[in-house]
């Protein structure tokens, strides 16, 4: 699915906002108001809006920016397993809150599919939808139902099917959770922050596409997802790294939780990840702070293209 193609030449100097993991915590004038300030060409949402958010996905949908979202756990936080079943306010006989997310958000959905955007000259690639992380496979009716997927495999090919058909020079990979393959510490990018002793809870199936579209000699501008939050469950003294560049790729955690901070005068600052895009190629990436009531912008620099070495935290 794409936006029309046209015979202007794409925009090369790109802005992109990436929405980390919002659990509820969008305001909808304010977050229009922060992307309009921001001046981006393209905003990503890497899932988990709330549990079933229907407001906030609609809210999403409707911002007047290119987009493309992809669904977290916590969007089939009531359906997608027995246990959230049994928890869910609403009878499944009567609705399914899950279906109409993926209504609201039409082709902007990217979770195992492909957004070409032709005037950025970028296809938007999602990996496997709704993920909890890790090396075993979950969720397994929810899976082969709502996708026909049975297993890392399956997943795999048809996360290929996706990238086969991108029909843009660039490449970006969007995620709910990262790729296997980033580390194994629990401070790490996919790293098992509530155990001690760490262990690599990124989706295999992701890494694996990644390196196939590597290898099909396609262009890989980023990689970004959300899921695994900035703060660590085993300790408070540092944050879990945010950004790495391993291998040529670029790879961006954008789990800011929570997003919103709220000061006693009223003021309210929105939390984005943004990536600056040359051609294709990333030059930089900054954690902004926005204030879209007295139109202000605080930046930190995640990553440049020209400095080697960044603090993680
Ligand atoms: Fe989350
Ligand atoms: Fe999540």
């Amino acid at each position: 699915m794409s936006e029309h193609f046209s015979s202007q030449s794409p925009k090369t100097e790109l802005k992109i906002a990436i929405v980390g993991d919002i659990h509820e915590q969008w305001d909808a004038t304010g977050d229009r108001q922060a992307l309009e300030l921001l001046e981006v060409d393209c905003v990503l949402f890497v899932g988990d809006f709330g549990n079933e958010a229907i407001e906030i996905v609609e809210n999403a949908a409707a911002l007047p920016f290119p987009k493309a979202a992809i669904f977290g756990n916590h969007d089939a936080w009531y359906t997608a397993s027995d246990w959230g079943r049994k928890k869910s306010p609403y009878d499944h006989a009567l609705e399914d809150r899950v279906q109409v997310q993926f209504d609201l958000l039409g082709n902007a959905h990217v979770g195992y599919g492909c957004l070409d955007l032709p005037s950025l000259n970028i296809s938007v690639i999602g990996s496997r939808p709704f993920s909890w992380g890790g090396g075993k496979w979950k969720n397994k009716k929810f899976l082969s139902e709502r996708f026909g997927v049975n297993n890392f495999d399956e997943s795999l090919k048809l996360m290929m099917r996706r990238v086969e058909s991108a029909q843009c020079d660039n490449v970006i990979f969007l995620g709910h959770n990262g790729p296997t393959g980033l580390g194994t510490a629990p401070e790490d990018m996919c790293g098992r922050d509530w155990d001690p002793l760490g262990g690599d809870f990124g989706d295999p199936d992701f890494e694996q596409a990644i390196t196939a579209t590597k290898e099909l000699g396609k262009n890989i501008s980023f990689v970004t997802f959300g899921h695994m939050h900035y703060t660590l469950r085993h300790r408070k003294d540092r944050l879990r790294t945010r950004i790495k560049h391993q291998d040529q790729i670029l790879y961006v955690n954008a789990a800011q939780v929570p997003r919103l901070k709220n000061y006693p005068n009223g003021d309210r600052h929105h939390a984005f990840t943004v990536v600056t895009l040359n051609d294709g190629q990333p030059q930089k990436s900054e954690l902004v702070w926005v204030n879209p009531i007295q139109n202000t912008q605080e930046c930190q620099t995640l990553w440049d293209c020209h400095q080697l070495e960044f603090a993680s935290s």
